[in-house]
């Protein structure tokens, strides 16, 4: 059994110690989804730093708890606390929960919802906007793939045609009418951070057909597809990236944005897990 695979074991018979729950959706509640935790009828909480091979967050603003519960019935299971490249984790560390939430040897999870922040590149996108990943562009200069690769887990090559599953992605939009949420679609950037990027870098990204950028979500995606389960990715726009007239920016108010958009985001990641 490779290594990888030993310490997924440990993590997930750990996990089983302290609770039954086989959930079969997975959320990361990265930037605009902390409110969903609210939305979750809470069964068992289990801090990171107690789970074998777990890394701990070092974000203050981020907890570090894998929360156990329902959502309109349906049994989750849900990350409080990310991991981002730049805070210095390997791509297999940032990757590692996604392995033991997975169905395959984890604990159950066919569906993966995660979210996060970005810049707005699209020139038709405004401030506090919520845009569907549809596709992403990995720019990370790395891969959580790299290495020997267990086949019991995935494919040495996995397919990437439909990395945002498109089922998802439909039934979310057909939500945001319903909800009158407006909604926009298009294709994220991750690029290492934590600083910005420069003009000449939003002007590179835009031409490659970026339509936001941010720091995280690829390498998260990328595993839960070697791994075979579906995904979903959402993006808040916290600021418009145009060269030709870019305003500084400060974390603040990325979180600013980040907040008052967040109860769109939450309202139509609810309703999504309700109906899937
Ligand atoms: N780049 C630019 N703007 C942003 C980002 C980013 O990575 N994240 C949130 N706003």
């Amino acid at each position: 059994m490779s290594e990888l695979r030993n310490k997924i074991n440990e993590a997930v018979n750990f996990i089983r110690t302290k609770t039954s729950m086989k959930p079969t959706i997975g959320i990361i509640l990265g930037t605009g989804l902390g409110g969903l935790v609210k939305e979750i009828e809470i069964e068992t909480i289990i801090d990171y730093e107690d789970i074998p091979h777990f890394p701990i967050s070092t974000v203050e603003s981020h907890h570090g708890k894998l929360i156990f519960g329902r959502i309109g019935g349906k049994e989750v299971v849900a990350m409080q606390g990310r991991f981002h490249y730049y805070e210095g984790y390997s791509m297999q560390q940032i990757t590692f929960p996604v392995r033991v939430m997975s169905y395959k040897v984890g604990l159950g999870v066919e569906t993966l919802f995660i979210s996060n922040a970005g810049g707005g590149l699209n020139p038709e996108f405004e401030k506090g906007d919520l845009m569907i990943m549809t596709d992403h562009i990995n720019l990370l200069g790395d891969n959580p793939l790299i290495g020997p690769n267990d086949n019991e887990l995935g494919p040495r090559f996995p397919d990437m045609s439909e990395p945002y599953s498109k089922e998802l992605i439909a039934l979310a939009e057909k939500i945001a009418e319903e909800e009158n949420i407006k909604i926009q679609k298009g294709v994220y950037a991750a690029l290492t951070g934590p600083n910005l990027e420069t003009r000449a870098e939003y002007r590179f990204l835009r031409i490659i057909g970026a339509d936001a950028v941010g720091m995280s979500t690829v390498p998260e995606n990328i595993v839960a597809n070697h791994m075979g389960m579906k995904c979903f990715g959402m993006t808040i726009i916290t600021d418009l990236c145009d060269p030709d007239n870019l305003q500084p920016l400060t974390v603040e108010e990325v979180i600013e944005v980040a907040s008052k958009s967040e109860p769109k985001m939450t309202l139509l990641m609810k309703k999504l897990i309700e109906r899937i």
